[in-house]
This record gives C-alpha cells, structure tokens and sequence, in this order.
C-alpha cells in the first residue's frame, strides 16, 4: 500500500549539473525523486544509482523537451516508475516541481539564428509552461514549484541575450503562478542561480575564463550545484511554506558593484 506521507518530486534536467544536485539533496530530504533528463541515459542511471547508494529513492524518467509530445512520454514513464516504486494506481501525485533543464546558446542579437531562437524557447520557456499545464491536476494542494533561471536577468550579458529572455519569461511566469496557485497552498518562486561549475559553460573549463567569472562575485569563486541546491531544498521544505513568487539569487553576489 502506498504510504500517503511519501512525497514525491520532479527534477527536470537532473541527470547532470544543478538537476543532479537538487535531487540528490531532495532524495536526502526524504522525497522520492523523479530524475527526469533528455538524452543522456548513463549520466541519469549514475545520479540514480548515487541517490540510492545513499539510501534515497528515486528512478530515471527520459523525455526530450523541444516538442509537446515529450509531456506525454514523461507522464507515462512517471506513472509507471511511481506504481512500481510505491504501489500507486492512476495519474500519480506531485508535491515538488523543479523547473531546471535548460540550454544556452553561446550567441548575442548578431549571430544567433531563428531555430536557435526557436530552440532556446523550446527548452526553456516553452516546456516548463506546458509542464505545469499538464501537473495541475497532479500536485497536491501544498506542495512546491520551483523555476530555475539565471541571475543574468538582472545585469547585461549581451552574448547570451535570447538565453536571458527565456528565463526571463519563466520569472514571470512564477509570479503569475504564485498569484494562481496560491488559494491551493502551492508556493512557486524562482531560484537564479550565477557562474556555478557545470557542463552548461564551456568557458568554465577554461582558467582564465574561470578565474574572471569568480572575479565577479562578492565570495570571489565560482558556485557548486549543491550551492544552489541547497536554497531549493529550502523552499521546497515546511520551511518554506510562506515564501511565494519571489525570485532568489544563488549566485554568491555576482555582478553586485559596477
Ligand atoms: N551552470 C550555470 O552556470 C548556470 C547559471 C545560471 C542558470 N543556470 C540554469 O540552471 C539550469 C541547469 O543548468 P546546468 O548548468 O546544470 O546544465 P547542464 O549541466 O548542461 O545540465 C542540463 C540538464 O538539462 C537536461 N536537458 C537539456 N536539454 C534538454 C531537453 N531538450 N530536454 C530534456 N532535458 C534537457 C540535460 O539532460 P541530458 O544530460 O540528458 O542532455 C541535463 O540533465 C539550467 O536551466 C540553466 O539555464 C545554470
């Protein structure tokens, strides 16, 4: 029999990166994790396999965001991972909704092209709109929604402009959300993380890249995926059950000064 205090979350994009890190740290929490990712199968089996080595719970869910038909695939595959896991039947219940795959195109208003446009919106605005379009009726009355953006939405970054413009669709849409679900008891805010050590920039591998990114920040390096993991865990938590449409900064200060 399902235990009805089980409460379940879905990590988009966490087979690598940030997503990795919220669900290890949600699956520590106490949650069952959906490690929800695109294409790579083995870095979702690892994050997995290291979830439940540490005794956690969880399973992969693949579905490529870029068309619509991917929500379908995603529910399926959830609902059956969720009935074999915890002997649940039908539609499974969400509490916690993580926002966090995306992509970036490394190209400001000269050089980017309209299906990197297209791409970008696909992937960052466009499936976390429709995801929780379809979710509604699955998230439980109390439960988390968190939007993962960029804290480059505050400053000028002119190379990766259309990036920005998606999560600064997706910040919006948090508002919006907040105001909707919150006669439900569902809290929905914005986690903007800043230069934090994923495959997601290239030009992290690179020292001198590197070392001018941590340069711009207040603490003076680079972030870690648990960094901004840790403010989700937050806000997903008990903790966190007043704080609504706000957008939150992992980012250890970047750009503060001029
Ligand atoms: N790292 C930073 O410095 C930074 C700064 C600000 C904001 N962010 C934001 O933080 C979030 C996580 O970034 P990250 O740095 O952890 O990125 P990452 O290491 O590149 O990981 C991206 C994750 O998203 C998934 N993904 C990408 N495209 C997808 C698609 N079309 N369909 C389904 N899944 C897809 C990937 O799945 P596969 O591995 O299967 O492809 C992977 O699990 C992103 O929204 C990013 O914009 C990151």
């Amino acid at each position: 029999m399902p235990d009805p205090t089980d409460r379940l979350a879905l990590v988009t994009g966490a087979g690598r990166g940030i997503g990795r890190a919220v669900a290890a740290r949600l699956a520590a929490d106490g949650v069952v994790v959906a490690v929800h990712y695109g294409q790579d199968d083995e870095a979702a089996r690892l994050t997995v396999k290291q979830i439940q080595d540490a005794g956690g719970r969880a399973f992969p869910l693949r579905a490529e965001f870029g068309r619509l038909s991917a929500l379908d695939e995603l529910w399926r595959g959830y609902d059956e991972a969720v009935a074999a896991l915890l002997g649940t039947a039908g539609p499974a219940p969400v509490d916690i909704l993580v926002n966090n795959a995306g992509i970036t195109v490394p190209h400001g208003v000269r050089e980017l092209t309209e299906a990197d446009w297209d791409r970008l919106f696909a992937v960052n605005a466009k499936a976390p709109f429709f995801l929780v379009q379809s979710a509604l009726s699955r998230l439980r009355d109390g439960g988390r929604i968190v939007n993962v953006t960029t804290a480059a939405t505050r400053v000028a970054m002119p190379m990766i402009s259309a990036y920005t413009m998606t999560k600064a669709a997706l910040e919006t849409f948090t508002v919006d959300l907040a105001v909707e679900l919150g006669p439900r008891g569902i809290t929905v805010n914005s986690v903007a993380p800043g230069f934090t050590d994923t495959d997601i920039n290239p030009a992290m591998k690179d020292p001198a890249g590197r070392k001018a990114m941590a340069a711009s920040s207040a603490l003076k390096r680079v972030g870690t995926p648990g960094e901004v993991a840790d403010v989700i865990s937050y806000l997903a938590s008990p903790g966190g059950r007043w704080v609504t449409g706000q957008r939150f900064e992992a980012s250890g200060g970047v750009s503060l000064g001029l």
